[in-house]
């Protein structure tokens, strides 16, 4: 089954342009967006919606943290993520006006089900579930779903589940925005137009392996990592650090970038290498002060530019250009190059990648 990889997390990463191809095969000739992608109630429900609600664990919620970026810029409404296992047992204020996602690759992860059954029982009746099992206990209890085609995800570290979860979310994003009158036509073929690309985007990611495997032997004998991002992409840091952690058992951490005069640059020193997510957004001359902070301290920097960047290499300064651009979806492309390089780290430590000890693939157990 494993054809030509050595590992299911080594496949499931280089399945992401044909995952993501088959999570939006219904957009492949549309002009337009259709709300029936989510069930039949959609249109009434997203009509109706004055905010969202995300809820999920792990790297699930990190998809959520990325759509809220999204889902406030392009639809205009609010939108607040939680973890599961803190919003089941929490006394939160419940608005019946809001739309209640929740995202689970699995759809049996055991705190995500409770945290939908207490939404529900709090009078939440507008309920989407993003999930790539469509016989899942979580797809048979919300008003709405989408199923992501995402195909099988063996690997404990979730990789394929992620992309294509953004890609469901960013669909889910621009129909809101339809929905309250945001988004012009122009726009919406803009926009379906690079999620059409997408994944020939991923596959240009993905041909960089060569050179983000050269950077694993940096990291192999270090016990700390530090993930820096800013604005969509810091969910994505936070994605990044937590693959790191998972799979090749060093402590990793990620912080928005403007956080690092509040406390984690005390940490930063010759042995503690930073990795940061940098597109060339509206936040990059930020983010480029941030690293300055990082190099003043000794501290090694890996960047991960993208489309005709001004970061350039330097002592101390490892920069890897990834191909273009890619605006809002850019997330997707650098989750992509985070997933190759927590990859070849552990293969570099000798970790069980697919089995990383003490945790399971389904948390069906609180
Ligand atoms: O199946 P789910 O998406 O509900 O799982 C949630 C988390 O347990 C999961 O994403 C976990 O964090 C992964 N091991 C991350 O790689």
């Amino acid at each position: 089954e494993l054809g030509d990889y050595s590992h299911y997390m080594q496949k499931e990463i280089f399945e992401q342009p044909q995952a993501l191809s088959n999570t939006l095969e219904m957009i492949s000739g549309a002009g337009q967006l259709l709300p029936g992608i989510f069930g039949a109630e959609a249109a009434d429900i997203f009509n109706q919606v004055d905010s969202v609600l995300i809820i999920a664990c792990g790297t699930s919620s990190y998809a959520g943290m990325t759509a809220k970026y999204w889902i406030e810029q392009v639809a205009g409404i609010a939108c607040n993520v939680e973890i599961a296992s803190e919003y089941r047992y929490r006394q939160s204020v419940p608005n019946p006006k809001q739309l209640v996602v929740v995202i689970s690759q699995s759809g049996e992860t055991a705190d995500t089900l409770a945290a939908l059954h207490h939404a529900k029982a709090q009078g939440h009746a507008f309920t989407l579930a993003i999930c790539n099992v469509p016989e899942s206990a979580i797809i048979r209890e919300t008003a709405l779903r989408f199923i992501t085609r995402a195909g099988p995800e063996i690997g404990v570290a979730s990789t394929k589940a992620f992309t294509t979860q953004l890609s469901a979310l960013f669909l889910l994003t621009l129909l809101l925005a339809k929905a309250k009158q945001r988004l012009s036509e122009a726009n919406e073929k803009a926009y379906l137009d690079e999620l059409r690309h997408l994944p020939i985007a991923v596959d240009k990611v993905l041909a960089l392996e060569p050179s983000i495997k050269a950077w694993a032997m940096h990291f192999a004998n270090k016990h700390h990592a530090l993930f820096l991002g800013r604005g969509r992409h810091y969910p994505i840091a936070l994605e990044g650090a937590l693959k790191l952690k998972e799979i090749s058992y060093i402590h990793a951490e990620a912080y928005p970038a403007g956080e690092l005069k509040h406390g984690p640059l005390a940490l930063v020193d010759s042995e503690m290498p930073v990795v940061v997510v940098a597109p060339n957004d509206e936040m990059l001359e930020k983010l480029k002060a941030n690293m300055q902070e990082v190099s003043a301290r000794g501290g090694q920097l890996y960047v991960f530019a993208d489309g005709g960047s001004s970061v350039k290499s330097s002592e101390g300064v490892h920069v890897l250009q990834m191909p273009e651009h890619y605006g809002l979806l850019s997330p997707v492309l650098h989750v992509v190059a985070l997933q190759l390089l927590s990859y070849h780290v552990a293969l570099v430590k000798g970790t069980d990648v697919d089995k990383p000890r003490n945790l399971a693939k389904s948390v069906t157990v609180e």
